[in-house]
């Protein structure tokens, strides 16, 4: 079979003209304790709410708990990887995101609602970043854990549960955090994704 090579390039320059909350999105693991004000919770799942979805079926669900409600928040703590966990404590706000896997309409399997979720998150993260929140989604954590304590129904599945909150010291984090909250932040160039031919 012939070996197809595609020459990878990456860099860490935004290249291009985007919106400034694209720009200034990122994942950090430093968090203030600041909390975060309610409206501007609710300005997150707003966005969320907006988010375009096949068939407008809307199949996101969040269940959220900030620091001051430490029952609620302790079990989605509990359910994030040790790795997530060091740094995710510190966050004011936790957010699992879930997924309505069947359409309420009639009940078949919706085959676009991890995209649908995946659209909405974005937009939850676009919002917090034009709110200078810092939004880091974590894969990382125990999905079974989170269905048992949390009491989830089947007809829902757990997506990411996200840390939020303002941008902390990075200088409070471990050495190697800190490394990698330095490091370069980098990205496929245009020509490895884009095409304006055929494959
Ligand atoms: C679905 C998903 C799962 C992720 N899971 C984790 C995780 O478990 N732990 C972590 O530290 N970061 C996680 N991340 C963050 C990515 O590592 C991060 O988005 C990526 O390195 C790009 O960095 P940036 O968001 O700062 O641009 C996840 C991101 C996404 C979208």
């Amino acid at each position: 079979m012939e070996t197809i090579v595609i020459p990878v390039h990456k860099s860490n320059e935004i290249e291009h003209v985007v919106a400034t909350a694209i720009a200034q999105r990122r994942s950090s693991r430093a968090y203030s304790s600041q909390p975060i004000e309610p409206e501007k919770i609710n300005s997150l799942f707003e966005a969320a709410r907006w988010a375009p979805s096949s068939m407008n079926e809307q199949p996101w669900a969040y269940l959220y708990a900030t620091q001051d409600q430490p029952e609620l928040w302790n079990k989605l703590m509990a359910t994030l990887n040790e790795s997530n966990r060091v740094w995710a404590k510190h966050a004011p706000l936790l957010i699992l995101s879930l997924v309505r896997k069947n359409y309420l309409r009639n009940g078949a399997i919706n085959g676009t609602a991890r995209y649908d979720v995946g659209a909405a998150n974005a937009l939850l993260s676009m919002q917090a970043a034009h709110l200078e929140l810092n939004v880091h989604q974590m894969g990382g954590f125990d999905r079974q854990g989170a269905i048992d304590s949390l009491n989830i129904p089947n007809t829902y599945e757990p997506m990411v549960i996200m840390a939020v909150g303002y941008l902390g010291d990075v200088e409070n984090l471990s050495e190697n955090l800190k490394h990698r909250e330095m490091a370069p932040r980098e990205r496929y160039t245009q020509d490895f994704f884009v095409m304006n031919k055929t494959f």
